[in-house]
C-alpha cells in the first residue's frame, strides 16, 4: 500500500495543498498548529471514511467556505487508484474512485489500508466501551466493506427498534421482526469481531514481549454479548436472551442488549490495565494494538498499511522509540513531529516542513 500524493481544497487550514509522499518515510514537521496533523487526518479519512478527532464533516471544512475536497493518489498491489471526497456543508459526500462516482461510500472502503497512532488513541483505554467499539469498527470496515455494511443496518434497526419501544400500541408483533433482523445482522457483527479479536489476541503477547522486554503478560479479550461458537447457534442465542428480556426492554423503553453494548477488555498481568497500569504502560498498550491490527492488514490484505504516526515518537523511551522504529521499516510511514530531530539525517527520509499551512521540502 503507497500513498503517492494528496491534494486538499478548503480542508481544515488548507486552501490549496498538492504534496507528493516518498514510499519510505516521510517527516512531517513545524510548530504547534501549522497543519500537521490536518494532513493525517486527510489520508485517514480515505482508509476510514471518518475522521479520528470530529464527528462531523462541517468542522473539516474550512471556516468560510462551503465545501471540502480531498483527492489521492495511491497504489494498491501495484494498482494505481485516484479517489477524491467532497464534503459539503449541506449535501452529503461524494465520493468517486478512478473519475466513478461510487453508488455507496462504502464502495471505497478497502481500496485503500492505513493504520494511525494517535494521542486520541488513549481513549480506547481511558475512556468507556463505545471508544473501544469505535476502534474495532473503524479496524475491521476498513477490510471488510460487508462488516460496515452490517453497521449500517445494524444501527438503523436499532433506530426503528427503539421508536417501536418507545411507542407501545399495538408493537408485539413488529417486536418480534425488529428482533429477529436485529438477531441476524448481530450474528454476522459478532462473526467479524470474533475473528478479528482471534487474531489480535494471537499476537499481542509476542508483540508486548518483544516491545517491553518484559515477561508482562498482555492480553485484550473481546466480550461479545452472548459467547461466540458459530453465526447461527449465536442469532439463536440472541433471539433467546431478547425474548427473555423483552420485559425489560419495553420497561425502560429502549434496545438495551446486543453488539451496541459490547466491550473489549485490556489486561495486564490479568489486571485491568485502565485501573492499574501506568501511563507509559497503557500508551505501550495501544500501540502494540496498532501494531497488531497492521499485521492484521497484512494478513488479510497482503499488503501492510501505510502507517500514520501522529505525535507518537516523542512520548516514547528510548528502547520503546527504537524497537518502534525498527518495526516500521519496509512500510510506508508518515510521521509528525514539531521537531526535525534525528530524522533530519536519514536517507531515506523526506522532510516536509510545515508553516501556516504551507509547505517546504528540504
Ligand atoms: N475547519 C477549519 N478551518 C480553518 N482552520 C482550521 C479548521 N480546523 C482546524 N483549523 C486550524 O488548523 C490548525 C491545526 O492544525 P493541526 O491540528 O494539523 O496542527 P498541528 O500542526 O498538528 O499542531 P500540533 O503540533 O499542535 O499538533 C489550527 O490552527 C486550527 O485553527
Ligand atoms: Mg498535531
Amino acid at each position: 500500500m503507497l500513498v503517492k500524493k494528496i491534494k486538499l481544497e478548503n480542508f481544515r487550514n488548507y486552501e490549496g495543498l498538492e504534496l507528493e509522499f516518498s514510499p519510505e518515510i516521510n517527516y512531517i514537521y513545524g510548530n504547534n498548529g501549522q497543519g500537521k496533523t490536518n494532513i493525517v487526518e486527510a489520508v485517514y479519512m480515505f482508509a476510514s471514511l471518518k475522521s479520528h478527532r470530529v464527528n462531523h464533516d462541517f468542522e473539516m471544512i474550512k471556516d468560510g467556505c462551503e465545501f471540502a475536497r480531498l483527492e489521492m493518489d495511491f497504489e494498491n498491489k501495484d494498482r494505481d487508484f485516484n479517489a477524491s471526497i467532497v464534503l459539503s456543508k449541506n449535501q452529503n459526500r461524494k465520493i468517486r474512485v478512478n473519475d466513478i462516482k461510487t453508488a455507496r461510500n462504502s464502495d471505497l472502503i478497502g481500496k485503500f489500508n492505513a493504520v494511525l497512532f494517535s494521542p486520541e488513541d488513549f481513549s480506547v483505554i481511558k475512556e468507556g466501551p463505545s471508544e473501544r467499539r469505535r476502534f474495532t469498527d473503524i479496524a475491521i470496515s476498513q477490510i471488510k466493506p460487508n462488516y460496515f455494511n452490517c453497521l449500517l443496518k445494524y444501527k438503523e434497526i436499532i433506530k426503528q427498534k427503539n421508536l417501536i419501544l418507545k411507542d407501545t400500541s399495538g408493537f408485539s408483533a413488529m417486536l418480534d421482526i425488529y428482533n429477529e433482523n436485529l438477531a441476524e445482522v448481530a450474528a454476522d457483527i459478532i462473526y467479524y469481531r470474533y475473528k478479528f479479536y482471534k487474531f489480535i489476541s494471537e499476537n499481542v503477547g509476542l508483540l508486548h514481549k518483544q516491545v517491553t522486554l518484559t515477561k508482562d503478560k498482555f492480553e485484550i479479550i473481546y466480550e461479545p454479548c452472548v459467547p461466540y461458537t458459530d453465526r447461527k447457534n449465536v442469532k439463536k442465542e440472541i433471539l433467546k436472551k431478547l425474548e427473555r428480556i423483552r420485559e425489560k426492554e419495553m420497561l425502560e423503553r429502549t434496545s438495551i442488549f446486543g453488539p451496541h453494548r459490547e466491550d473489549v477488555s485490556f489486561f495486564i498481568n490479568g489486571k485491568k490495565i485502565k485501573e492499574y497500569a501506568s501511563q507509559g504502560q497503557q500508551r505501550t498498550a495501544i500501540l502494540i494494538l496498532k501494531l497488531a491490527q497492521a499485521e492484521y492488514i497484512k494478513e488479510k490484505v497482503g499488503e501492510y498499511p501505510v502507517l500514520l504516526l501522529d505525535d507518537i515518537l516523542s512520548e516514547l523511551d528510548a528502547d520503546r522509540r527504537r524497537y518502534f522504529l525498527s518495526e516500521i521499516r519496509n512500510k510506508q510511514v508518515i510521521i509528525t513531529s514539531t521537531d526535525k530531530g534525528s530524522f533530519g539525517r536519514r536517507k531515506d527520509t523526506k522532510l516536509i516542513h510545515i508553516d501556516n499551512a504551507k509547505v517546504s521540502d528540504i
